[in-house]
């Protein structure tokens, strides 16, 4: 499959103040696309924005947005799509909870609901629109290994990230053909600004620790190649294979001991 064409096309990349997001915006930039840059902190994405458009000579635009609040998906989409023509759609907003389901907010969770289902689903949803007519474009969902099996300690969290993988996976098989691609990209552990909100840590010497850009080049590689889903590094792939192929009841165990006492 050819190159995905990013030169002098519009791309929307959600979450892109920091973390995971701002190495994709970082890094379509260098492939030449333009940008529209979404999060809610509008300072840090209009700081972004100059920088990157200063390094890469590109065109950029500032989307301000709580993703998790009804209805402002649709109001992102629309302010994103004026006048410009999206092709990419990086759905890369999400958070994260670490802690016992019933000692977690049940508020929290469902804002972590809102964004990284409702609002992920939505853009999908008018990206597909917009791109389908046109049979040219593609859709990137960022999931996690933890979207491979049930994750106590991350309940809900791992529950948001299968609905993301299951979604994304079904999606690429309708547009199989249509001229979009879709990709689901499952990360294992990153430092950015998840783990303070998630109330975890992360540290090099984890297995399966890979920097933001080192998942962006290996989701851009798996985009270009015209695959549906790709899990950076080794590691995690592994992890995502023995999510699959053991019993979940084992599965759910391990992870239960492995989770419960890596809070921050
Ligand atoms: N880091 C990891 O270990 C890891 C592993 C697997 C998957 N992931 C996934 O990777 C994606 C990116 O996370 P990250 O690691 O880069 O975390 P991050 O550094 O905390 O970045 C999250 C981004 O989402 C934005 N955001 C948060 N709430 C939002 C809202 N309500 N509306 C709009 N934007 C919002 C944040 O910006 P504002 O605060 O300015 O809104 C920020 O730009 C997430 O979907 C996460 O679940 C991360």
């Amino acid at each position: 499959m050819a190159q995905f064409p990013y030169r002098d096309r519009w791309a929307l990349v959600t979450g892109a103040s920091m973390g995971i997001g701002e190495a994709f915006a970082r890094a379509l930039a260098e492939r030449g696309m333009n940008l529209v840059l979404c999060a809610r902190s509008a300072d840090r994405l209009q700081a972004l924005a100059a920088d990157i458009a200063s390094a890469h000579g590109v065109r950029t635009h500032v989307v301000a947005a709580d993703l998790g609040q009804p209805g402002a998906a649709a109001d992102a989409w629309a302010r994103a799509s004026d006048g410009r023509d999206i092709h990419l759609l990086v759905n890369n907003a999400g958070f994260g909870l670490h802690g016992r389901f019933e000692q977690l907010p049940r508020d929290r969770q469902g804002e972590m609901i809102a964004l990284n289902c409702t609002a992920v689903l939505e853009l999908a949803h008018l990206a597909l629109n917009a791109m389908r007519p046109r049979g040219d474009g593609g859709i990137i969902n960022v999931a996690s290994i933890v979207a491979y099996q049930p994750v106590p300690w991350m309940a809900t969290y791992a529950a948001t990230k299968a609905f993301v993988l299951s979604l994304s996976q079904a999606l690429a098989e309708e547009n199989r053909g249509s001229g979009v691609r879709i990709l689901c990209v499952s990360p294992g552990p990153t430092p950015s600004g998840f783990q303070a909100t998630a109330g975890t840590s992360v540290e090099p010497s984890q297995p399966g620790y890979l920097e933001p850009r080192a998942v962006v080049d290996r989701a851009l590689a798996a985009l270009d190649g015209g695959r549906t889903q790709v899990t950076p590094g080794a590691v995690n792939r592994v992890a995502t294979v023995f999510g699959r192929l053991l019993p979940m009841g084992l599965t759910t165990s391990i992870a239960r001991r492995m989770n419960e006492h890596r809070g921050a």
